[in-house]
């Protein structure tokens, strides 16, 4: 694709990728996604924000070719879907300064071993004057990793983001055009890449809150003409109370598990609680991030298996653990055959996650009218919690 006019002396460059269905060997892409560099041409200087995932190299230096002069390029986040090209790009314009927070010059030297005399590390609020435009540099840590900063255009009212606000969508529509589509799509981003860090993204929202936003143009996905729409949603996500919805994992070997899920989902049900089930064997992973971004309860069912839970469970609380939800209780069900230790392992392995643990349900075999009971007392005490909680 070609450098594509977004505003006057301002363009989209980049790379959208149709054909990837999985981020960093993990993360489902069911919509592929984009790279999304900027160029902004000023009155006296030139500027580069961010460049490509190195496989989108080639076609990323066919956009350069008509560009004489770049004075700087900007890099807001050290990963290498975005800073993988740079050297590249150095080689083409080696007059060009690299400027970056001081944590992202470091780590861009370990992993693309740019040479020191390229960079300018810039300083929390410092300004670069373009002649008629000015770039402010803001950090904002943690979206995605340490270093991470937005560029506000100032003149513009423009916010490059990078991965903050961004989506895994492939598509030809540079602008939001379908809200739907992007607010799921955001949602699955932000639960598997922000959501561990929630707590700093509060913070870098309240001090964008003083900027006039007029676009936000990210790193991945469509470009915000109205950025109340991504904003509103990352103040819910990181600021909202749980719902009164259960996260159910889970996954079956003889159907006993099954059984059991097939009752506790009804019983949740009856409870006037929503429930999001989701069989491990068979799930998108990503839906499940989503889901807990705002579920209230976790509760996993796994059979007994090698004497604890099923590796796919154990994938799941693994996985829970590491994105750390704003989850509130959990708890387990399951079946066994003779023994073991699944609650026991299972509970070790989510240490990050400040939940009350509720009485698990395991039933010896095929349930039968006790475990019916105990999953209907299970799910009556969620209901109870939520709604002690006013989750809604
Ligand atoms: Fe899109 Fe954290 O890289």
């Amino acid at each position: 694709m070609k450098a594509r006019k977004i505003k006057e002396h301002i363009y989209w460059m980049g790379s959208v990728d149709w054909d990837s269905r999985l981020f960093d060997s993990l993360i489902p892409l069911p919509d592929g996604t984009s790279y999304n560099a900027y160029f902004i041409e000023g009155s006296e200087k030139t500027v580069l924000l961010d460049t490509v995932d190195p496989p989108m190299a080639q076609e990323f230096m066919e956009q350069l070719e008509g560009i004489t002069k770049i004075d700087y390029i900007v890099s807001q986040h050290a990963e290498q879907d975005h800073s993988g090209t740079i050297l590249q790009v150095l080689e083409k314009y080696p007059d060009a300064k690299l400027i970056s927070t001081p944590k992202a010059k470091g780590m861009l030297i370990d992993l693309l071993k740019i040479p020191e005399e390229f960079f300018i590390a810039v300083e929390d609020g410092e300004t670069l004057s373009l002649g008629d435009k000015t770039l402010k540099f803001i950090y904002t840590p943690w979206v995605h990793w340490p270093e991470t900063m937005v560029t506000y255009l100032e003149e513009d009212k423009i916010l490059f983001s990078c991965d903050f606000f961004g989506s895994h969508i492939a598509t030809t529509d540079l602008l939001v055009t379908d809200e739907g589509r992007v607010y799921e799509a955001a949602k699955r981003y932000f639960a598997e890449i922000m959501m561990p860090f929630r707590n700093v993204i509060k913070k870098n929202l309240e001090k964008l809150a003083s900027y006039e936003i007029e676009m936000i143009a990210p790193g991945h996905g469509q470009i915000f003409p109205h950025p109340a729409l991504i904003i509103d949603a990352y103040r819910d996500w990181t600021l909202g109370t749980p719902r009164n919805t259960v996260v159910l994992p889970h996954v079956s070997m003889h159907e006993s598990t099954k059984r059991m899920v097939d009752h506790f989902v009804a019983a949740l049900v009856d409870q006037g609680v929503q429930v999001e089930p989701f069989n491990l064997a068979v799930t998108d992973i990503g839906k499940l991030a989503m889901a807990l971004v705002d579920a209230a309860t976790i509760v996993v069912g796994t059979p007994t298996v090698l004497a604890g839970p099923h590796p796919y469970a154990a994938y799941a609380a693994f996985l829970a653990n590491a994105l750390r939800p704003n989850t509130k209780f959990l708890s387990v069900i399951g079946s066994y055959g003779w023994g073991g230790k699944t609650v026991e392992t299972l509970a070790g392995m989510i240490p990050n996650l400040k939940v009350e643990v509720l009485a698990p349900v395991l039933c010896k075999g095929v349930p039968s009218g006790d475990a019916y009971k105990a999953l209907d007392d299970l799910a009556a005490a969620i209901a109870q919690k939520h709604k002690e909680h006013s989750f809604t």
